[in-house]
Formats: structure tokens, sequence, C-alpha cells
């Protein structure tokens, strides 16, 4: 896959710029992913500040249920990378950080304590250990921009669990969520156009938009971002649609599309990147693969006896 097929759904560029009353604030608008990476390592201090600004942030109550596995030899991030769908710049990278919420490590504090406990068997608990470990992530994610580096989340490590797991050495009940490759940027990407403030937030309660309001939204989030048609994007945007709504709306859409004349954003995401059909595919395997880690939140719990020793 080329870069420019992988980063089709990425979305247009923001030039916008503009002025802010800090440069916390500048950080915030003017963020924007890094897959392109110098040579230049990361040195240990500034490494020991960003990890310290993740580890500060808010965790449901302060439990901090998650773990972050570190990778900086090359050939661990050149594997990380060909594991994640060869994306190139988790290689690049001169650190990759896996973020894992960790029901391992309060589960052992429970056991010494003589205490109750049974999170890795409640939705509830998972819940908050996913957005724990993500708003660790993120403030980790601006602490590296604040300092000068970049870095890009990387999701396609569902695909890959097992193959973590085993090459991390992750105990039962730590379960990969996201991976971050960071590093100083060997350039600096543009911030990326985002739906505005008036479409995301709602006063008071939620507010539908018209039909036309919400496709204008995404137009101007998306100006310049249509694709072009080509046979074989038309035949699998066609099948997709066969294979989640039947024939009718497969000849509903390629009206749609050969009438306007380009493959939309919308067609690109749903057609052709995050394909309707596959997406849902695998659904049971990861409520396995989550119970081959030790999570049970989706089975009625049951104290078996396996932890009395
Ligand atoms: C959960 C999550 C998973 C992501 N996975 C990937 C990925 O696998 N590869 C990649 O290049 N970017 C990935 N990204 C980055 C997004 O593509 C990026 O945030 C988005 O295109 C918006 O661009 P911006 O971050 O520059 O604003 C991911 C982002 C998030 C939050």
């Amino acid at each position: 896959m080329s870069d420019s097929d992988m980063c089709s759904h990425h979305g247009d560029p923001d030039s916008s710029g503009g002025t802010y009353p800090n440069e916390t604030m500048k950080l915030l608008f003017e963020r924007a992913s890094c897959r392109s990476f110098s040579d230049q390592k990361v040195p240990a201090e500034i490494m020991k500040q960003i990890l310290g600004a993740g580890i500060h942030a808010a965790t449901g109550g302060n439990l901090q249920p998650y773990s972050i596995i570190k990778t900086e030899k090359k050939e661990a991030c050149e594997k990380l990378a060909e594991l994640c769908g060869g994306q190139p710049w988790i290689a690049d990278a001169p650190v990759n950080l896996l973020f894992c919420i960790d029901y391992h490590r309060l589960e052992r504090w429970a056991g010494l304590e003589v205490a109750p406990y049974s999170a890795r068997n409640s939705f509830r608990h998972f819940w908050t250990g996913i957005q724990d470990t993500v708003i660790a992530a993120q403030n980790i994610c601006t602490a590296a921009d604040s300092l000068g580096l970049g870095s890009v989340y990387i999701g396609s490590l569902l695909e890959c669990l097992r193959q973590l797991r085993d090459m991390l050495e992750l105990p039962d009940g730590v379960f990969p969520l996201v991976l971050l490759s960071l590093g100083y940027p060997k350039t600096r990407a543009q911030p990326r156009k985002k739906l505005g403030v008036k479409v995301i937030v709602h006063d008071e309660k939620y507010v539908e938009l018209d039909d036309l309001a919400l496709l204008d939204a995404f137009e101007r989030k998306y100006p310049q971002s249509k694709r072009e048609i080509k046979e074989d994007r038309m035949e699998r945007i066609v099948a997709v649609c066969r294979n989640v709504r039947g024939e009718d709306f497969a000849r509903r859409c390629l009206e749609k599309i050969n009438s306007q004349g380009y493959i939309s954003v919308a067609h690109n995401y749903f057609g052709l990147h995050y394909v309707a059909d596959g997406m849902p595919d695998g659904n049971e395997e990861f409520m396995s693969i989550a119970e081959e880690f030790g999570l049970g939140w989706f089975k009625k719990f049951r104290y078996t006896g396996e932890s009395e020793s």
C-alpha cells in the first residue's frame, strides 16, 4: 500500500492559522499527527519528563489501571511496524509506546493485601480503564509536542494482539489498546481540518443538523479529498454496498458516484478504507481474545477460586 493510499482518509490540511492566547492553546490548535521522524534519538531525560506528564493524567479513582511498554530497540520497532500492517513510520520512530489496560498489577496488589478483587471481570472497570489509558496517552502526546517532538497513534494493533502479547510478554489482565510512535519530526505536518465547534458541541441537548447543514459541514472539512473514479475502486465499493445493503443499494450508490463524477469522502471511508462489510468481522473473535487475555467483563462473574493459593 502506498503512503498516499494509506493516508487517503486523513483529510485536508487546515491552512487557516490563528492567534492564540498562550503557547498551550497554540500547541493544541496546531497539533498534527507526525509520520516522518528524523534519526535523532530522544534523550532519556526528555523521555522521563514526557512519561511523567502522562502518569499525572486524571484516572478513575486514581487507580491508574494501565501500563506503557516502551520500545526503543530498532529491531523491535521494525517488528512492531511489520505486525501493525507495515506502516513505515513505526519502524522509523526512535520510540514506540504501547498503551495497555493493566488489571494485572492491581490484582497482584489486592492479592498481596488479601483484598477482594474482580476488576478483570467487570465491564465498569474495563470502561474506565479504556478512558484512563487513553487520557494518559494523550497527555504524553501533548507533552511530547511541547518539547518539540511529534507522534502518531497506531490503532491497527488490534489485528496482532496475540503476537504483541507474545513479543512483549504481557501477563493475563494486560490488554493492548493503542500504540504511539514518537520522535523528532523530519517535517512538521500541517494540522488537519476538523468539524467545527458548532457541529460537535450541542447546547443543553442534542441538536440534529438538517441534511444540507450536515453535508455542508463535511464538505468544509474535506474540500479537496474527493478521489478519482477508477474501475477497481468502483468494483470494491459496489461489492461492499451489496454485502451490507443488497443489490438495489449497490445500484443507487453506483448511480450516485457516476452522476457526481468522483468518489466522495464518505464512499472512500466506508467503501474503501474502513469497509462497512469487513469492519464488523471478528466481533466474536475479539471477545474470545479478551477472554484469552484474562478479561471476562462480557460474562457473568463467578468466583472460581483459581487465584487462591
Ligand atoms: C485511535 C487512533 C488510531 C489511529 N491509528 C492510526 C494508524 O494506524 N496509522 C496512522 O497513520 N494514523 C493513525 N491515527 C492517526 C489519525 O489518522 C489522525 O489522528 C487523523 O487522521 C487526524 O489527523 P491529525 O491527528 O493530524 O489531526 C490514529 C489515531 C487514533 C486516535
